[in-house]
């Protein structure tokens, strides 16, 4: 069904559920998005390399000239509203609290928000490293903007949404999520200095003759929120290591590698090993951009291989399931490079493949992983598509 077709549904819902208060009926969408390199560097003020996917956030909105905001998930089939002068989580329906961050951001910073009516609908696979929060984050905000009728930079937009996240959802993550599902392009992956913000997009190699294929492991370990806050401090403790040596360096992302070799033995061992991975990192993030600009598709390949190997061994935010599902895509003739992707222990890996070896890879890789874990995954052929967009009904 295309974007236009499931908007169209959601209109009716959005009718059935709440009426037609008359006014214009807008949608919108905000992609997913799979990271190709770049991994746990995004908070360490570094490179990351995500493209947004063909799974998305579809939110239709209608002004209601109340001041309320009302919610229905076509997904949950349940709705929920809050009051626009009295913003504040839910304990029940916690999906709620994205849109109730991002619009009482919104309002903090000064944009004049109008209740509406909304119906949303997603296909971004749950609580598996794609993004579905930041897609509803994202798609609130951009669905926000439209229907109350005021401007805002997209740029402005995606930060917003990772404070929303920050503080009101309480998750702590970096800003690639949120930037890749508003600022990403048909056909590209995105460069991005998670510094300054500045980006560039990278055409992909054609898709005829490579594809992206993600696997969903189907696995998700408690643990990932407090092994991410972990890492981040044993980031942070590295760069105060660091400074003693090199007093001008503010985040991991001003450390070359050289420089990290000459100095990694006065640290920690374990922020040693955290550290090596992200300084390594932010090298294979600019090789990747040169390798895919100069069509040297199997170097890019190998620097996806090589970050896999450091988040195992270095970072040590993979899993056994993780692991098993990239050596099985390595072991494919037709894969150019396999990795998890996402904050780890559980989620997604994602390969880059000829797209003639696609077929031996869907034969083979899900079979083999189900035959050793006793768990069905999930494989999904993605394209890169656009982050946020208005779709015309
Ligand atoms: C999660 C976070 C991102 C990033 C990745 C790891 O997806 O939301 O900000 O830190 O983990 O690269």
């Amino acid at each position: 069904m295309s974007l236009k077709q499931r908007a169209q549904l959601l209109r009716e819902k959005l009718f059935n559920v709440f009426g037609d208060t008359g006014e214009k009926v807008i949608a919108a969408k905000a992609a997913g998005r799979v990271n190709l390199i770049g991994e746990h560097t995004d908070y360490n003020d570094g490179f990351v390399l995500p493209m947004a996917i063909d799974r998305e956030m579809v939110l239709v909105g209608q002004a209601n000239q109340e001041r309320v905001i009302r919610l229905y998930s076509a997904d949950f089939d349940t709705s929920a509203e809050f009051s626009l002068d009295n913003i504040v989580s839910d304990a029940e329906d916690t999906w709620t609290n994205y849109p109730r961050g991002v619009i009482k951001l919104l309002m903090e910073a000064g944009h004049r928000v109008v209740g509406m009516n909304v119906a949303m609908s997603g296909n971004v696979p749950q609580a598996a490293g794609l993004s579905s929060s930041a897609a509803l984050e994202v798609g609130t905000a951009y669905l926000t903007h439209l229907v109350s009728r005021f401007e805002l930079d997209k740029v402005e937009m995606v930060q917003l949404c990772q404070r929303a996240e920050n503080t009101f959802v309480g998750v702590n993550c970096g800003i690639m999520d949120q930037f890749i599902s508003g600022l990403g392009r048909k056909d590209h992956a995105l460069f991005l200095d998670c510094r300054s913000l500045d980006y560039e997009l990278v055409p992909l190699p054609a898709g005829d003759e490579y594809k992206i294929v993600i696997c969903n492991t189907a696995v998700k370990r408690g643990l990932v929120d407090s092994a991410y806050n972990e890492r981040r401090s044993q980031c942070e403790q590295g760069v105060a290591g660091l400074q003693q040596f090199l007093p001008d360096i503010k985040a991991l992302r001003d450390v070359t590698v050289n420089e990290f070799s000459q100095y990694k033995d006065n640290l920690d061992e374990l922020v040693a090993k955290r550290c090596q991975h992200v300084v390594a990192e932010n090298q294979r993030v600019e090789d990747s951009v040169v390798a895919l600009k100069d069509g040297d598709i199997s170097h890019f390949g190998q620097l996806m291989n090589q970050s896999h190997a450091s988040l195992r061994d270095l970072y040590e935010v993979s899993c056994r399931e993780l692991d098993l599902m990239v050596e099985l895509a390595q072991a494919i003739d037709g894969v150019v490079g396999a990795r998890m992707t996402g904050a780890g222990f559980g989620g997604c890996t994602v390969n880059l493949v000829k797209a003639d070896a696609v077929e031996g890879f869907l034969a083979q890789v899900p079979e083999k992983y189900e035959e050793k874990t006793g768990i069905t995954p999930e494989v999904y052929v993605c394209t890169a598509m656009d982050g946020a967009v208005e779709i015309g009904l």
